[in-house]
């Protein structure tokens, strides 16, 4: 476990935050230990639910010194990486789903200047993103249905972990594994234990019983 300590890094999703005070939020997240800024991109196509465009990414850019990283819940994500990352996005994550051109999606990424990565659903099998494996920075394992903060990590998603760390210790891949959804004090010892080493938080940090800092010190701490 003390290997995992010094590599976990936290990474609050705004989705969850109190959009009136969101600059606030973020700051106090940043002063509190967070390592990156996960921004939840929706468009009611691909997912049902709407969130934001560009403009949060912009207003959000001089508020922290830490990475934004912004995941694209939208159908063609194609047409709006550029925007994004003009923006201030550091990272861009699309969903295999949404890319029938994956590999020239995320050369798209880089070199617009930000670092790609990739997304699975949880029905999505690993064999989708085998062949690129070597182009993304890190691979985030969704361990819910994309769409909504605050729902239960689905069970199976571990094991896709699990599989995932062995895939990429037997090509000697240092991609990070990141899980998003369902990460709680409850469960993110199990994801970390599977493989995980970017956690996606979001009502585990805004809607926790203390403040922002308490909460992200109390998540550290149990890691
Ligand atoms: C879900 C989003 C997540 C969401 C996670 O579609 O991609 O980033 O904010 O929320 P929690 O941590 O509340 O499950
Ligand atoms: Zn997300």
């Amino acid at each position: 476990m003390s290997d995992n300590k010094r590599h976990v890094l936290i990474a609050p999703s705004i989705l969850s935050a109190d959009f009136g005070r969101l600059g606030h939020q973020v700051a106090e997240a940043e002063a509190a230990g967070a390592d990156l800024i996960h921004v939840d991109v929706m468009d009611g196509h691909f997912v049902p639910n709407i969130t934001v465009g560009p403009l949060v990414v912009r207003a959000l850019r001089p508020v922290t010194h830490l990475p934004l990283q912004v995941h694209l819940m939208i159908e063609q994500p194609e047409r709006y990486i550029d925007e994004f990352v003009r923006a201030g996005a550091d990272a861009v994550i699309v969903h295999v789903e949404t890319c029938p051109h994956l590999d020239r999606t995320l050369e798209q990424i880089r070199e617009a200047g930000a670092l790609p990565e990739v997304v699975l659903n949880p029905a999505t099998p690993l064999v989708m993103i085998e062949e690129v494996l070597d182009q993304v920075e890190s691979v985030l394992v969704m361990t819910v249905n994309p769409g909504f903060g605050g729902q239960k990590l689905i069970p199976s998603t571990l094991d896709k972990v699990r599989r995932l760390r062995r895939i990429l210790d037997e090509r000697g891949r240092r991609c990070r594994i990141e899980v998003d959804g369902g990460i709680n004090l409850s469960t993110l010892r199990e994801v970390v234990a599977a493989g995980a080493d970017v956690l996606v938080m979001g009502a585990a940090i805004f809607e926790g019983e203390g403040d922002i800092a308490t909460t992200i010190h109390r998540l550290r701490a149990a890691l």
